[in-house]
């Protein structure tokens, strides 16, 4: 089997989902069910006796160590992060907590229990970091997409937060021989995504007659990768990563924000003729270090483990736009107590 860290989150949510739909093999999910963790999201495994859910921290190196002991997995997979921007800058303290302090101590239990496996398990085994396109910084307009082998250059607390995790996991390959291989991702879309992110507080707004808040000019630039794209790609560099190497995921799909806004308005006033949704947006003060432009070349897993995303950007959002419509009960949900909070103190 295999442990998956955050698997209640958004990506790890649809990442638990698309790994059950496809495999027999069974998945330990550990989260700690922050804000960002709902298990709702996970409702059509509840009695799905592949699926061992635990409730729990990174960071709890007896919970780990027990966890490891007991259901033995063959590969771990490291989603479990505080992953929002906005909230990075009001408090950073949690992104240090989980994305430094957490995945060094798991980081820790991991290698015990890797250096009391057998030769032919420690060689197999697997400790996959899943990372962000963001620790490489920002792109002017003119410049070529991040390769694997672009500088570090964090702008933002939650990036520096994962760009530490990342240099933790290479070390720990450097220095003690784990085998890990590390993502790095462009920005994800797609179901079960909390209504903090662009697109699906700008679907969820829109439904309720609400501003579409964009930031600054409107101009920045993002690559966007639907969800299931990247789940793919993940389990392709599970099965057939280089150990100690990093892998750049992304979706060939740069749109500045103000496009993306203007595109689920559109989209939805297909399904609701007669509104009109471009009126609600806003241009609201910019998020202070605000990044101009993120974009993956993702030629090297192409190159080296045949992956492409399967999806457009314009077959991903009628899909995401289409969920989104269908689950309103799951948006109702996870829209109250924290959530509702956050949106007041952030856009006040
Ligand atoms: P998310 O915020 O939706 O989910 C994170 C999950 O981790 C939640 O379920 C939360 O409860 C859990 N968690 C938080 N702290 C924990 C801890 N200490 N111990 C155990 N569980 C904990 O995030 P996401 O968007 O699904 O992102 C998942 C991973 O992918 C993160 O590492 C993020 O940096 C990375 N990533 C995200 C994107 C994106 O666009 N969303 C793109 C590239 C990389
Ligand atoms: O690039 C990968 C990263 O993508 C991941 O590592 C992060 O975990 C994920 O949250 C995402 O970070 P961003 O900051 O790019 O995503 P977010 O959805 O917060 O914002 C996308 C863009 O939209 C960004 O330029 C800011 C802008 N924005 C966002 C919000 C929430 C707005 O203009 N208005 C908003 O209300």
């Amino acid at each position: 089997m295999i442990l998956v860290t955050g698997g209640a989150g958004f990506i790890g949510s649809n990442f638990v989902l698309d790994w059950l739909a496809q495999s027999d093999e069974a998945i330990v999910n550990l989260d700690k069910l922050t804000y960002a963790g709902n298990l709702q999201s996970l409702s059509s495994i509840a009695n799905d006796p592949r699926h061992i859910f635990i409730q729990g921290d990174i960071g709890d190196a007896e919970l780990v160590a027990h966890i490891l002991k007991q259901h033995r997995p063959r590969a771990i997979v490291n989603l479990a992060a505080e992953s929002h921007v906005d909230r990075s800058i009001h408090g950073p303290e949690d992104f240090i907590q989980t994305n430094i302090v957490g995945t060094f101590r798991l980081l820790e239990s991991v290698r015990a229990y890797w250096n009391e496996l057998d030769a032919a398990q420690r060689q197999n085994f697997r400790f996959l970091h899943v990372s962000t396109d963001e620790v490489y910084g920002s792109l002017a307009q003119c410049e070529p997409a991040f390769t694997e082998q672009h500088r570090y250059e964090p702008n933002s607390p939650y990036s520096a937060s994962k760009a530490s995790s990342d240099h933790l996991v290479r070390a720990y390959h450097h220095t003690y021989g784990l085998p890990v291989v590390t993502t790095n991702c462009s920005n994800n879309y797609g179901p079960y995504q909390f209504p903090e992110k662009l697109i699906p507080l700008m679907i969820v707004n829109a439904l309720a007659g609400k501003p579409l808040p964009v930031y600054g000019d409107g101009q920045q630039i993002r690559d966007w990768l639907y969800v299931a794209d990247h789940c793919s790609a993940i389990r392709r560099v599970l099965e057939a990563g280089t150990t100690g190497e990093t892998y750049n995921i992304g979706g060939w799909n740069e749109k500045p924000n103000i496009e993306i806004v203007q595109t689920i308005c559109a989209l939805l006033q297909e399904t609701c003729p007669g509104s009109s949704f471009n009126q609600l947006i806003t241009y609201v003060k910019d998020r202070p270090g605000h990044d101009r432009r993120y974009a993956i070349d993702a030629t090297k897993i192409e190159r080296e483990l045949n992956w492409r995303p399967a999806e457009t950007f314009e077959t991903g959002i009628r899909k995401t736009i289409d969920w989104y419509l269908s689950n309103q009960s799951w948006v109702a949900d996870v829209q109250t107590g924290a959530c509702r909070d956050w949106i007041k103190k952030h856009y006040a």
